[in-house]
Formats: C-alpha cells, sequence, structure tokens
C-alpha cells in the first residue's frame, strides 16, 4: 500500500517550500550521481516554483541536466510552450549551459519522430519529475481514457488531448514509474476533486492518471487539499 507524502502548505508559501525540496532532492543525488537528471511538468503552477529555485544558492546547477516531463507541439517561443516558460521563470536566472537543458523539438510535423528523438537522449532513469495535475485528473499529457496509458514500452509519445493546444509529447506510464522521485504540485479549489480522487480514489489511472504519482510527494495549497479525508 502506497502512503502518500502529501504536504498541505499554505499557497503563499508553497513556492518556497517546494524549491526547498527540488533543491534538497537534486543535492542528494548529485552527493552519489555525476549528473542529476530533472524534468520539469509545464503549465502555470510551476512558474513560481521555477523562480524560487532560481533565487536559491543551494542548487549544484553544474551537475543538473534539465528535460521536460511533456511539451506542447509549438514553437519553443509560443506563448503555450512549456519549455518558453521554463525559460523565462528558470533558464534565465540560473548558470545552465545549453548543452544541461534537453527541449524536446515538439515543434516539428513528424511528432512520432520528435518522440523517438526525445526519447533517445532521456537518461536511462530521471531522478525528480516535476508534474502538476489538471482539473480532469491528468499529469504531464496523460489524459484520461487515452491510450497512451497503456503504453508500456516507449518513454515518450505523441499524443492528442482535451486540453490546448491538443497536440502534445508526453513522458509515459514507465517512466513516470522508474523516476528516482516524483513532485506533484496543485494549487486552487478547482484541483482538489482531481487531488482527492488521485491519492484516495480507487485505484483506476485510466480514469485518474496523476493517480500514478500517488508514491511521489504531493506539495498542495488547502484549497486544493479541500476534500481529501486524510489531510484533515
Ligand atoms: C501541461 C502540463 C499539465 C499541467 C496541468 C496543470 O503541459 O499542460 O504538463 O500536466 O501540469 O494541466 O496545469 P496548471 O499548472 O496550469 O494548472
Amino acid at each position: 500500500m502506497v502512503v502518500p507524502d502529501v504536504n498541505v502548505i499554505a499557497t503563499d508559501e508553497l513556492a518556497l517550500r517546494a524549491a526547498e525540496k527540488i533543491a534538497e532532492t537534486l543535492r542528494k543525488v548529485t552527493e552519489v550521481e555525476e549528473r542529476a537528471c530533472l524534468a520539469l511538468a509545464g503549465g502555470t503552477t510551476p512558474r513560481r516554483v521555477h523562480e524560487a529555485l532560481a533565487a536559491r544558492t543551494d542548487v549544484p546547477w553544474p551537475l543538473v541536466h534539465v528535460y521536460f516531463g511533456d511539451e506542447r507541439c509549438v514553437a519553443p517561443d509560443h506563448p503555450d510552450s512549456n519549455y518558453r516558460m521554463a525559460k523565462e521563470s528558470l533558464f534565465d536566472r540560473v548558470a545552465l549551459s545549453p548543452s544541461q537543458i534537453h527541449r524536446p523539438s515538439a515543434e516539428l510535423l513528424d511528432r512520432d519522430a520528435a518522440a523517438r528523438a526525445y526519447e533517445a537522449l532521456l537518461p536511462a532513469r530521471l531522478d525528480l519529475i516535476i508534474l502538476g495535475i489538471g482539473e480532469d485528473g491528468h499529469t504531464a499529457s496523460l489524459f484520461p481514457g487515452s491510450p497512451a496509458l497503456n503504453e508500456r514500452e516507449r518513454r515518450y509519445i505523441p499524443v492528442v488531448g482535451p486540453k490546448p493546444p491538443p497536440e502534445r509529447l508526453t513522458l509515459t506510464p514507465p517512466a513516470l514509474e522508474t523516476a528516482g522521485a516524483l513532485l506533484m504540485l496543485a494549487v486552487g479549489a478547482g484541483k482538489a476533486d482531481a487531488v482527492a480522487r488521485a491519492l484516495e480514489g480507487s485505484w483506476d489511472p485510466q480514469a485518474t492518471p496523476s493517480q500514478l504519482a500517488r508514491r511521489g510527494s504531493w506539495f498542495i495549497d488547502p484549497a486544493a487539499a479541500g476534500l481529501l479525508v486524510g489531510a484533515r
């Protein structure tokens, strides 16, 4: 029985505490490994966490390699690009060389080839995957009922999802399952139902893909925790 590590944190403290957790995890990895491989989440929630992470002085950036848990199939300077959000909130603020930032070429027309090329440069195991959760219970770009949830061989694949923009590349369940650590971020009452289903609902990742992060650390604000029985 997986007992999730659930941290209910005041909204205005959550970014700082999540950044602290990320820095701590990266330091622990680099104590025993030559590099720490971090996958970022997309969407809007991570922005403030990235900014808080960039403000810290205890992150072993020279040893960190950054990947993307998912990416929208748009140009890297498009407003919907997860790379653009990460560049603005993190890469432009810390000492990461271009060789340490691994962006999926999600803008290419041949999305399957782009996914395969990206999979080829993924490490055998990601040390930390940061994730977000959608109101429908998706995580990364693994959406409820998606065939991607049945993928057991490939670690990065193209999908079409209900959240615009629909065409995306995403880590698959095997990639999440083999990661060293998972950090789920959730803020706001809109996520409360999905968080409760993910953490306390009967096991059904087809319906609630974010259950795949149940073994991880969850950093959620009181509103997102509002329907949890266990957190009261
Ligand atoms: C994406 C994300 C997605 C996101 C959730 C939450 O590219 O859309 O990877 O999984 O994390 O939809 O998004 P918000 O943080 O914007 O609520």
